[in-house]
């Protein structure tokens, strides 16, 4: 499948990744339909791609909320006149120790079960939720070839103090790898990108000593560009042999 001419949906595009795989998927020729819950980031968004070859409409929806992301997927098919899929690019980070005991007091703190529920609920059941109405929609509507491209992580792997968003990441690729055995008849392509650490906002705000630490274990030893994920996202639409699989793009780090 081209970009060019394609028509999806992201999700979590008013910022970092999200907000530049929408712009360039849209400076490459596709119409984009990107999701957020932060408006003014949406409005933002849609402004610095008003000029692009692509179509750029932006709506407010809550991916871990049902109701919100069936209306989001009927709503960006009526805006670009179509879809060829979603990038699940929405996630969040609630890290802490499983377990942490204070070393005065002997007290064991635990990692509560909210911020094990908050990120499993964005990070696993929105992409489960994108990915199950995006196949509904097209499948219902005659609506493929699609590809279903889903963000995972370095930290798929397993990352001490990321016990959520680990087994969220873990958790894609798992879903990635069926969904591409189960939609296959549908003309209905999955893949997983995996980045290593990414100079988004979350690492712009960073000290410069903390992220020299970090990224001194890391082959290439540099953070990844948004763009680098991005030629990730596109090989996935764009190469017709390619599904069930997950693209590790981290400069070759291991955790
Ligand atoms: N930055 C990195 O180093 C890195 C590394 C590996 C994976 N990732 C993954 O890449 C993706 C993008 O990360 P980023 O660094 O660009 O983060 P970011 O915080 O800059 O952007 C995430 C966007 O998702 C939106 N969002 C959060 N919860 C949402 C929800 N429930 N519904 C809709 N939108 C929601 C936020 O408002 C924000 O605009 C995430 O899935 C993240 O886990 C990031």
């Amino acid at each position: 499948m081209d970009v060019k001419g394609s028509k999806f949906i992201v999700t979590g595009g008013a910022s970092g990744m999200g907000r530049h795989f929408t712009l360039a998927l849209a400076r490459d020729g596709a119409d984009v339909a990107f999701c957020d819950m932060n408006e003014d980031g949406i409005r933002a968004v849609e402004a610095e791609g008003k000029d692009l070859p692509g179509k750029v409409v932006g709506f407010v929806c809550n991916v871990a909320d049902e109701k919100q992301v069936e209306k989001l997927v009927a709503d960006a098919a009526a805006a670009l006149g179509g879809l060829n899929g979603i990038v699940n690019n929405a996630g969040i980070i609630r890290d802490g120790l499983l377990i942490k005991v204070d070393k005065e007091t002997g007290a064991v703190g635990k990692l509560s079960l909210q911020k094990w529920q908050q990120v499993i609920d964005v990070n696993l059941t929105g992409v489960f939720l994108g990915a199950r109405e995006y196949a509904a929609w097209a499948v219902a509507n005659k609506g493929g070839p699609g590809v279903i491209v889903s963000i995972s992580s370095i930290s798929r792997h397993g990352n001490m103090g990321q016990s959520n968003y680990s087994a969220a990441k873990a958790g894609i690729v798992a879903m990635t790898k069926l969904w591409g055995g189960e939609l296959a008849r549908y003309g209905i392509r999955t893949g997983a990108v995996a980045p290593g650490f990414t100079q988004t906002p979350i690492l712009d705000g960073m000290p410069p000593a903390m992220l020299e630490k970090m990224v001194q274990p890391v082959p290439l030893k540099r953070t990844g560009q948004p763009e680098e994920m991005y030629k990730a996202v596109k090989f996935i639409i764009e190469n017709d042999y390619f599904t069930g699989r997950c693209l590790d793009v981290d400069g070759g780090l291991v955790l």
